[in-house]
């Protein structure tokens, strides 16, 4: 089977996890992913290391299915290579602080003057206009400076960040899309463009549900919070609320341990079934719950009851006792849930592979399923393990040249 992106050069010069999650992406979808370092390595090689001198999980994790180059962007021999490479590449990522690139000498409009088809692709804190554009960021930045922070958690409680990388991957995915839309547009336009993706940008669009409640605020309290919002200015914590139009919550199911929850979505349409399983034709015809607005008004009496029903009951007994009667729900799965999950397993979604120095270990596999091109997923590489491999493949280096450029400090310290 041919991979969707097959004959799709990437020169990946990012780091971290926004820039890195992204070309892993790419890399699944087929594109040739040549990672260039620098000759110390992505700094996440050598950050929580499990075990001595093996490179991260961190690392491993988000760098699956790429070649690892070095080359010193310090040294003129170094950025003769990288001229070379952008030359022969369809898309160039990078994810560094403001300026590092144009301090290289290789701004969009000089690397637009080297090779005008190739797509040059950044991400950013806050991108490259505005009043925070020359500022740097990391995932919890972007959380605070999006919207999730401020509501994520309980309302009588700190704000707090989410445990998903929104601001890392969740920045990584939009930068994919918008690299695939340059791609495109490049196969009738014949002409590469700048794709840039702010983390703060990103978080934002997540939370677009959350500015749609800013605005309803102005028209009155948001009914289906289960905190008071009558004369808010700023759309609060809702806990577990579903924050949709239909009502949710986390059951607290028997066990007793910290993730012994199921998260219903109480339905319109299932709350005759529901009420009929928890409390008979009683609380089937119980008024104060009859419509969906009765029971928002009346949710904590009603979380009460499915509450006293959960407690009887493991979250997965009661995730099949629900489902039987088509209750959307969902028992709160921990990591050691998640790694032993057999639906994620059979879809691929938890895989092992073989590192060369750490062996057989786990990573998350690919999302997003192609049926004529799937994903199959290899290990991350070694620092500099291809790069005589990439200068002679793609530049058509000899082994003498490749000497003499080394000598030179391109591929080291000079
Ligand atoms: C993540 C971040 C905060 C890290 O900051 P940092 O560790 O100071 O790294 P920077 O990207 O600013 O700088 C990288 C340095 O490595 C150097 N470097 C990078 N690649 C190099 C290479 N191949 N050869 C030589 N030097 C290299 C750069 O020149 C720069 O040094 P300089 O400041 O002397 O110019 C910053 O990169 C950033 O804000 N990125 C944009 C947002 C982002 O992606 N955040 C992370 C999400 S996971």
């Amino acid at each position: 089977m041919s991979k969707a992106l097959a004959g799709v050069r990437v020169l990946d010069m990012t780091h971290v996890q926004a820039g890195p999650a992204a070309s892993q992406m790419l890399a699944w979808m087929g594109a040739d992913v040549i990672k260039l370092e620098p000759p110390t390595g992505d700094i996440t090689r050598t950050q929580l290391r499990d075990i001595p001198d093996v490179d991260s999980l961190y690392f491993t994790m988000l760098n699956c299915n790429k070649r690892s180059i070095t080359v010193n962007m310090k040294s003129e021999e170094g950025k003769a290579t990288f001229i070379e490479l952008l030359k022969k590449s369809d898309v160039l990522m990078e994810n560094f602080g403001p300026g590092v690139l144009d301090r290289f000498g290789f701004s969009w409009e000089e690397v637009h003057k080297l090779n005008p088809k190739l797509i040059m692709a950044s991400v950013k804190g806050f991108g490259s206009s505005g009043p925070y554009a020359d500022f740097k960021a990391y995932e919890n930045v972007a959380q605070a400076m999006g919207g999730a922070m401020a509501t994520t958690g309980f309302n009588d409680g700190p704000p707090s960040v989410t445990g998903a990388q929104i601001g890392d991957t969740g920045t990584g995915m939009h930068f994919v899309i918008g690299i695939l839309a340059a791609l495109f547009h490049r196969t009738h336009s014949g002409e590469g463009q700048y794709v840039e993706v702010a983390m703060q940008d990103a978080v934002f669009n997540l939370c677009r549900v959350k500015m749609r409640d800013h605005q309803r605020l102005q028209h009155g309290p948001l009914i289906e919070y289960s905190v008071p919002t009558e004369g808010l200015t700023d759309v609060p914590r809702g806990g577990n609320d579903s924050g949709g139009g239909q009502l949710g919550n986390a059951l607290k199911c028997k066990g007793g341990g910290i993730n012994d929850y199921l998260y219903v979505v109480v339905q319109e349409a299932i709350w005759p079934a529901l009420a009929n399983l928890v409390g008979g034709e009683k609380l089937v015809h119980d008024a104060r719950f009859a419509k969906i607005g009765d029971r928002r008004a009346n949710q904590k009496a009603m979380w009460r009851i499915l509450n006293e029903f959960a407690s009887h009951h493991t979250k997965r007994e009661l995730m099949a006792i629900f489902n039987e009667i088509d209750v959307p729900c969902g028992p709160v799965l921990g990591t050691e849930d998640l790694a032993n999950d057999e639906h994620l397993r059979a879809r691929q979604m938890y895989v092992e592979i073989d590192h060369p120095k750490r062996g057989k270990h786990f990573t998350v596999g690919m999302p997003v399923k192609l049926s004529a091109s799937p994903a199959e997923i290899t290990t991350a590489p070694l620092l500099g393990q291809h790069t005589d491999e990439v200068l002679k493949e793609v530049l058509g280096y000899t082994d003498e040249q490749i000497a003499a450029k080394r000598a030179s400090g391109a591929f080291g310290k000079v």
